[in-house]
Parts: structure tokens; sequence; C-alpha cells
């Protein structure tokens, strides 16, 4: 068969390379990375020189592997019955059975990647994706710079990327850092944070960068304040096991959310190089204020979910989830008021919320001017101005909208608000994606823009440890505080009243 992925339709093909997929056969690979390769290779931007060997635990055969992706390249990815990239990936696919704490499995592994790399003539570079439990991820690391696996000397780069959760409070996330870079360069670590794999994410910067008539009022002298909504209608689902243990700060806040934040109020950087994005949006991680336990009383809010309704049809409280403990205390829901001590955003506050069983789901970040001046309003029946708000809709459905006033027609000088309304799909169409397409093709080219610095990983933690210590140290007394299908605890309603604000509903 004619090679397909040789010429990239929308740029060059990845670096010819070997990926090596510790956890083959777990819910990540087969949902998301699988399905992102498939999809890679039907736009012709995986390499020809490509191989990949999954690794697990699982006794399954090579051949009974490859069956297996073909089978979830149908159900996961979408792929036709008769499907040539499918089948171009299936003949690179190898599998090692083995337990990553085997050192055997590293020496298989070794002799494996020789053998391959002579074969699919893949130049010795290899990367490593660690999808599989975190506390496999500095054992792994630990095992391939023994087996020399990470030695780059000869000139060929090795990569490894390293999923979520990075840690799980400041201290383990400072000392997975340390244990790593005994062994990697901080340039062949990668830290996935799949949110900025979305389209829509990396949006923000060019809609920010690429338009003159936003930059110059991006700052406190004409933003009023900015709020950020992941919200999920969903419950925990399958997740309980580790969701229990996490909560809504620690899956949400240190990683997505904060990505979100340094996005909308970094300064421009001086190029789209990773350095050079990186290091503005690692001064903003390091300008948010830190909260004192005082603070955290009043500036943070913690929910959990009863009972209730999602679209019409009852469902159970978040303690009467599979794999949760009945007198959980794991918040569900967070809310913080955020202040990034710099000279743009002095005095702005960044509303955040997320949550789990919400009312609906949405992804967005809503910009809110401050008024226009009332004086020439004061004869007329307009009692009052509404900002203008500009709202950049992450999920689900991508856009951005601008709200403004307009004079509604008539004899009487009457003002209404209306939206002016830009869709994605509307545009540029949709296309099937995992959002881990564009993740995995900056690995084969050596891009790390869209991953978190070790300084970063610390720098978001040490945002969120202050309340982690607060809410560690005071239980709360009022769980389940919020009805599944609403949008949240009244508390956070309140931090936002408090201002003279509400929340912008989507
Ligand atoms: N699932 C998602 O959509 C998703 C999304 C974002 C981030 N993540 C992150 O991705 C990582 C993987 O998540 P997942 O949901 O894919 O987990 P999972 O379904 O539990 O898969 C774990 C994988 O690791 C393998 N494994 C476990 N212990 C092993 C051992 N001692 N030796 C060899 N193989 C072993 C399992 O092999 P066997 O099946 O053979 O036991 C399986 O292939 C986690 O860090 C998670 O937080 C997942």
């Amino acid at each position: 068969m004619e090679n397909p992925t040789t010429i990239g339709e929308q740029g060059r093909s990845g670096d010819p390379c070997i990926l090596v997929i510790f956890g083959a056969s777990g819910d990540l690979t087969k949902r998301k990375l699988l399905p992102a390769l498939y999809n890679l290779a039907r736009k012709k931007l995986l390499p020809a020189n490509f191989a990949l060997i999954g690794i697990a635990l699982d006794t399954i055969g090579e051949e009974a592997f490859r069956a297996r992706v073909q089978e979830d390249l149908r159900q996961f990815g979408g792929a036709p019955e008769t499907c040539e990239f499918c089948d171009w990936l299936v003949q690179r696919l190898y599998y090692l059975a083995g337990d990553f704490r085997d050192t055997n499995v590293y020496t298989q592994l070794g002799a494996l990647l020789t053998s391959l790399d002579e074969k699919h003539d893949t130049h010795g570079k290899y990367f490593y994706y660690l999808a599989t439990l975190p506390q496999f991820f500095a054992e792994i690391i630990k095992q391939l710079g023994a087996a020399r696996l990470t030695d780059e000397s000869n000139g060929e780069w090795r990569r490894v990327v390293i999923e979520k959760p990075f840690g799980n409070d400041l201290e383990s996330a400072c000392a997975l850092n340390h244990e790593i870079r005994q062994v990697l360069a901080e340039r062949q670590i990668y830290r996935i944070d799949h949110y900025l794999g979305k389209e829509t994410v990396q949006n923000i910067l060019v809609f920010r960068f690429s338009n003159g008539i936003f930059e110059p009022i991006w700052n406190r002298r004409y933003i009023d304040h900015v709020q950020i909504t992941v919200a999920e209608s969903l419950g925990v689902e399958q997740r309980g096991g580790y969701y229990d243990h996490a909560g809504a700060l620690r899956d949400m806040v240190p990683n997505h959310i904060l990505q979100l934040v340094t996005l909308t109020a970094m300064e421009p950087p001086i190029s789209f190089q990773a350095d050079a994005v990186r290091d503005e949006q690692s001064k903003i991680l390091h300008a948010i204020q830190h909260l004192a336990p005082e603070d955290v009383l009043s500036r943070a809010v913690r929910g959990q979910y009863g009972e209730g309704q999602e679209d019409g049809s009852p469902v159970p409280a978040y303690n009467a989830e599979p794999k949760v403990s009945r007198d959980s205390h794991t918040e569900t829901f967070v809310a913080l008021k955020l202040s990034i001590d710099n000279w743009r955003w002095a005095d702005v506050p960044f509303y955040i919320r997320t949550g789990k069983r919400l009312a609906k789901r949405a992804t967005e970040v809503a910009i809110q001017f401050r008024r226009a001046p009332f004086v020439l309003f004061r004869e007329t029946p307009v009692d009052h101005l509404t900002p203008n708000l500009l709202v950049l809709h992450i999920q689900p459905d991508e856009g951005i909208s601008l709200r403004f006033g307009a004079k509604i027609p008539g004899p009487i000088v009457r003002v209404g608000s209306v939206d002016m309304d830009f869709q994605y799909t509307d545009y540029f169409g949709s296309e099937a994606s995992t959002g881990y397409e564009r993740l995995l093709y900056d690995c084969m080219v050596g891009d790390a823009t869209l991953f978190q610095r070790a300084d970063m990983v610390e720098a978001g933690w040490s945002v969120v440890q202050p309340i982690l210590d607060v809410w560690k140290a005071l239980p709360p007394r009022n769980f389940p505080n919020y009805t599944a299908g609403s949008w949240g605890p009244k508390e956070a309603d309140d931090l936002v009243r408090r201002d003279g604000r509400t929340w912008h509903q989507s």
C-alpha cells in the first residue's frame, strides 16, 4: 500500500520516531491517544517512519493487541470498517507485556527499540507517553534512565510525556519534579494539560494578539472583572475512586483553570517560541496573590452536590455515587476570587468557578468591561446601562460573543442588550478531534509551548496550597450544599454579590 502519511496537508509531518505508550490497555489510550494518532495519520501529520510500542500488564499477544486497536479505532475514533489509515497504523504497532516496576521490561524494551529503529528507520528518536497511574511516573522514568533509554548523547531526541495529575499538592509536585530531573533535562519533559490541546484555548492568544482593537483595552482601565467558568453537567461517573481523593480544587484549578487565567492575563510574549510564551504565563502564575488563611474563608467557596435532576431525570447525590465514601468531605464545586498583583490587573478580580452536576456543560472566559458613564441617560427612561461583555466560549459551542447596548426602536430612548456572535463551526466547520492531536504532534516536532514547565506546575500548586491547608483543617459542615442540576452553592453567588456583581449565565 502506498504510504498515506508522507506529505502533510497542514504543515510538515512529525519527525521520524517511535512512540512508546506506558498504559497501552488503558482508558486514555483507547479513547484519546489512538483516535488522535488516527486523526494525525488522516491529516498526513504522522511521520512515514513511525512505530508504536504499547506496554501494559495485560498478557494479550501482539496480534490480539492489533485487533483490539482496530476495534477501538472504530468505536472511539469513528474509523470506518475499511480504513487504510487504520491498517497503516496497525502495521506499525508492537506490544510488550510486563510490570512497570520490573527491570526486565526495560531491557526488553531497549532491545525492541533497537530492532524497530532499524526496521522503521526512526533515527533513534523515541518518545515515551506515561498514560498510566501517577504512582508510576517517577518509577518509569527512573527505570528508563537506568536502562539508558532517555540518553540523548548520540544527538537523537528522547522525550517523556507525563499525564496529569502532576502531584497532588505543592510538596508532592516539587518532589516529582526533583525525581524526574535526576534523569531528564527540562527540555525532554512534556507535562501535559490536555486543555491546551483545544483549539479554542489556543485561540485565546490568537484572538488577543492578532487583533489590534482588543489589546489596548485589555487592562484595569477598561476591564471591571473577569469570570472563568468550567461547568460540567455530569457527575463523577466511574471516576469516584480517583475523584474522592482529589476533589474539584486539585482536579481542575492548578492545571486547567490557571492555564485559562494565564492565557487571558499574560503580557504579549516576544514570540510564539515555547519559552517566550511560558515565561509570560509563569509571570502571571507568580503574580497571583496567595490567600492568607482568613482570606480563604471569604474568597474560596466549596460545595458538594446532593441529589437532584439532570435533563429532567433524577440523579443521585455525590456521596451515593459508586466508589465514593458515604460521609465524603470531598468538594465537587469550587469558586475563588483571585487577584493578580501586577500593573495591568491591579484591582481587577478574577472570579473562577468549576463544578460537577451543574446546570449546564459550559467552559468560558467572560470579560466584563467597565460601564459607560450614565450622564447622557439621566433625563431618559433608561435606569441603568449594562456593561459590555466579551465571552470566549471554549466548549461545547466554541465561539466568541460581544454584548453591547443598542437602541430599542421607538420614539422613546430605551437601551437593549444585544449579542454579536461568532461560532467556530459557521466559519471553519467541525473536525473530529480528541484534543490530543496537537499535543502528540508537538511532541514529535519538539514544540513544548503547550506543555507545562516545572516552575509553572509549582507556581500553580502554590496558589491552591493555602486553600487545601485551610480546608483540610476545617472540614465542611454543610455538605451536600447544592442541588444536582443547579449552579452551585449559594455561597458562590454571595462571593460575587458582595462585590456588587453576579455570575454571567451562559
Ligand atoms: N482516561 C482519561 O480520559 C484521562 C483523561 C485525562 C488524564 N488521564 C490520565 O491518564 C492516566 C491514565 O489514565 P487511564 O484512565 O487511562 O487509566 P487506566 O484506564 O487505569 O489505565 C492504566 C494503564 O496502566 C496499566 N498498568 C497499571 N499498572 C501497571 C503495572 N504495574 N505495570 C504495567 N502496566 C500497568 C494498565 O494495564 P492493564 O490494563 O494491563 O492493567 C492500563 O493500561 C492517568 O494519569 C489519568 O489521570 C486520563
